[in-house]
């Protein structure tokens, strides 16, 4: 059992020439998942990496790949996700017209399946399909770029997705993104999260400083 809060580095705050050195250093520093951020220039104003990108940084890690997709249409591509290598696929409700047809398809192709939830998503969206859902995503931020500051009024709708949860007496895991710092990273845990994102707080200071980040971020 790993300890928890799970810590996910977002590739997004790596430098994009040395990604699978990236990746292997987090990996080396405690990662246990490695955040991948994929967006659109459509669904959020940032265009970042694709399908191809995810299978040249498979061979590099053995952590989970969590991909988080800032795309829409979302289904068209889930098939490309996961034969690149993505293990948990997460999709915002936003992104398509029938969420529990896009869950279902992302479990029907072997990966775990995440909803993600923008700073104004309700989480009534899943209480009628807490059975298809393996992962929720707390964004504390509105989604399309790295490095902007936390939203404590996210804090509330993590604690209500807790009980949401427990509820289920299943396994569910609680992420959060956006402006995780080791500050913000106890008030969500506090608040029931088991999975933090975090780019700039675990890339800042280059690779001699990942180790002492993620157990910063850890230490919540
Ligand atoms: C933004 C992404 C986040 C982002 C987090 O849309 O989903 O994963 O990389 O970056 P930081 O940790 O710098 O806020
Ligand atoms: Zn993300």
């Amino acid at each position: 059992m790993p300890t928890l809060p799970l810590i996910a580095p977002s590739i997004l705050a790596a430098d994009f020439a040395r990604l699978g050195e990236e990746a292997r250093a987090v990996q080396a520093a405690g990662a246990d998942w490695l955040h991948i951020d994929v967006m659109d220039g459509h669904f959020v104003p940032n265009i970042t990496i694709g399908p191809d990108v995810v299978k040249a940084l498979k061979p590099h890690v053995t952590i989970p790949m969590d991909v988080h997709l800032m795309i829409s249409p979302v289904d068209s591509f889930l098939e490309a996700f996961r034969e690149a290598g993505a293990d948990l696929i997460s999709v915002h409700p936003e992104a398509g017209p029938h969420l529990n047809r896009t869950l279902k398809q992302i479990r029907k192709l072997g990966a775990k399946a995440g909803v993600v939830f923008n700073p104004s998503t309700d989480p009534s969206v899943i209480q009628w399909m807490m059975d298809e859902v393996d992962l929720i995503l707390v964004m504390s931020i509105n989604p399309g770029f790295g490095g902007q500051s936390f939203m404590a009024s996210q804090l509330r709708k993590i604690e209500t997705l807790r009980g949401m949860i427990d509820a289920t007496g299943r396994e569910i895991h609680l992420e959060v993104d956006g402006g995780v710092t080791p500050e913000t990273a106890r008030q969500c845990v506090a608040a029931g999260a088991t999975a933090l994102v975090a780019g700039t707080a675990v890339f800042r200071g280059g690779p001699d400083a990942y180790a002492g980040n993620i157990r910063a971020l850890r230490g919540a």
